[in-house]
């Protein structure tokens, strides 16, 4: 059991807040202890450097430690058609998303691809993820085991649909429920992993489908759940043209059993009235990805009013639509679509909804999200003067907030030095 302490800069969000942009904790002159896989310590590097006399050291100082990125939405099967040029999300689904995941009905082919995909999910300085894979039982067993060997926190599910979408990418209510049963003993609870029930979308899931994942969310009440959900205007007509005796899109997960803590919606761009309010009541998240929203010509999400109703909202990339793996940069459109509604969000407060706040909305907190002694030691260590324009803009004397912010819009992988999933690094970017 080798004790590690690491000299760097230090910020993190100890704790739930409504006020991220004040309630941080930076350590300019900082150190992290870590030992058997969990943060020891943290503090000033004076005290901790007497206290720890022993500890293996590691100067990183002039560079930034940060909890593991969370990346709350994405498509593990979709790693390799980001940016495909176009269209909106339907014809986006028909035209690029289905033949591409058919591809994942080869374990081996998935094994590859999830090797691949978290590989970028490392060298960008995110270590958990919730991540839909395809239809296939096989592929979810391929990204399960690869990030099992990397001891990393997953949550994932089996894409679940049996109508609308090519026949040879269709499985049946029976199917969806059968395997996604066995995944779950499979996986859940298996060193950091967890299991996510996953209808892909209201559109592609016939009643009978919704209904039998439904009863499997009521058999197994601390998984997770994830959709999409109001993220499209052609999705959201298609939707209540399909599910007509519904009171909108949001009411059709609800009466399927879909609505409660541990749920994860993405989008939410289009949201009624009554939909904000059932989704605060029901203890529901929300993933918001900017970059997706904005290359399929989604719309904008009202940030400000899902947190006017305590709507838990974590950032995230949604890869394939989304258009890059990095959540720095994630945050930096994150900004753009402020700007764009009227108004603008704190750097600080962007990067709370990408650590703290994505663990807190997955009532994880007590083991990711922060540096808080006791929790697993998933950490980035970030060089804000990786090149020749940030070591200009980012000056010594910079406040946090203002470093962080300039990261959000110049920085991605090229400022990720090294990331480090249960204190060992699995990506290091001079190895
Ligand atoms: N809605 C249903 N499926 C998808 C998907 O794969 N990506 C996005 N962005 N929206 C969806
Ligand atoms: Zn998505």
């Amino acid at each position: 059991m080798t004790t590690k302490i690491y000299f760097a800069s230090i910020l993190h969000f100890s704790q739930k807040t409504q006020q991220p942009k004040d309630d941080f904790s930076y350590f300019k002159d900082g150190a992290l202890v870590t030992r058997n896989g969990k943060i020891e310590a943290i503090g000033d590097a004076k005290s901790l450097s007497e206290q720890y006399v022993e500890a293996i050291p590691a100067d990183y100082r002039g560079q930034l430690i940060v909890p593991g990125f969370i990346d709350s939405h994405l498509h593990f099967p979709q790693t390799e058609m980001l940016a495909s040029y176009g269209e909106q999300l339907l014809d986006w689904l028909d035209n690029y998303t289905f033949p591409t995941e058919k591809k994942f009905a080869d374990p081996e082919y998935a094994a590859k691809i999830a090797d691949v995909f978290l590989r970028q999910l490392y060298r960008h300085g995110t270590t958990s993820a919730m991540v839909y894979s395809s239809v296939h039982q096989c592929a979810a067993d391929a990204l399960f085991g690869a990030a099992q060997k990397n001891n990393m926190l997953l949550i994932a599910g089996k894409v679940c649909m049996d109508r609308h979408c090519p026949t040879w990418l269709q499985d049946t209510p029976e199917i969806a429920q059968k395997e996604s049963a066995e995944l779950i003993e499979r996986w859940h609870g298996k060193d950091r992993l967890h299991y996510a029930i996953t209808p892909r979308f209201a559109p592609t899931s016939s009643r009978e489908q919704l209904h039998a994942l439904g009863e499997l969310a009521q058999q197994y009440p601390d998984v997770y759940i994830q959709s999409h959900l109001n993220e499209n205007l052609n999705e959201i007509e298609w939707v209540n043209s399909l599910f007509p005796d519904y009171n909108g899109y949001l009411d059709v997960y609800d009466k399927f059993n879909m609505l409660r803590p541990k749920s994860m919606f993405g989008h939410c761009i289009h949201m009624q009235e009554h939909e904000w309010q059932r989704m605060a009541d029901s203890g529901a998240s929300i993933a918001f990805c900017p970059t997706s929203n904005l290359f399929l010509g989604s719309g904008l999400f009202d940030l400000v009013t899902a947190e006017k109703y305590n709507i838990p909202v974590a950032l995230a990339t949604d890869v394939g639509a989304g258009t890059t793996f990095s959540m720095l940069r994630t945050l930096g459109e994150a900004y753009k679509v402020g700007q764009l509604r009227g108004e603008q969000l704190q750097p600080l407060h962007g990067f709370y909804l990408m650590t703290q706040g994505a663990a807190v909305a997955q009532d994880l907190d007590d083991q990711i999200g922060n540096l808080n002694p006791g929790t697993d030691a998933d950490f980035v260590i970030i060089d804000p003067h990786f090149d020749e324009l940030t070591r200009l803009r980012c000056e010594e004397q910079s406040e946090i907030k203002e470093i962080i912010f300039a990261l959000s819009m110049l920085a991605d992988d090229r400022a990720i030095t090294a990331t480090y999933i249960a204190g060992e690094p699995v990506y290091q970017a001079n190895a």
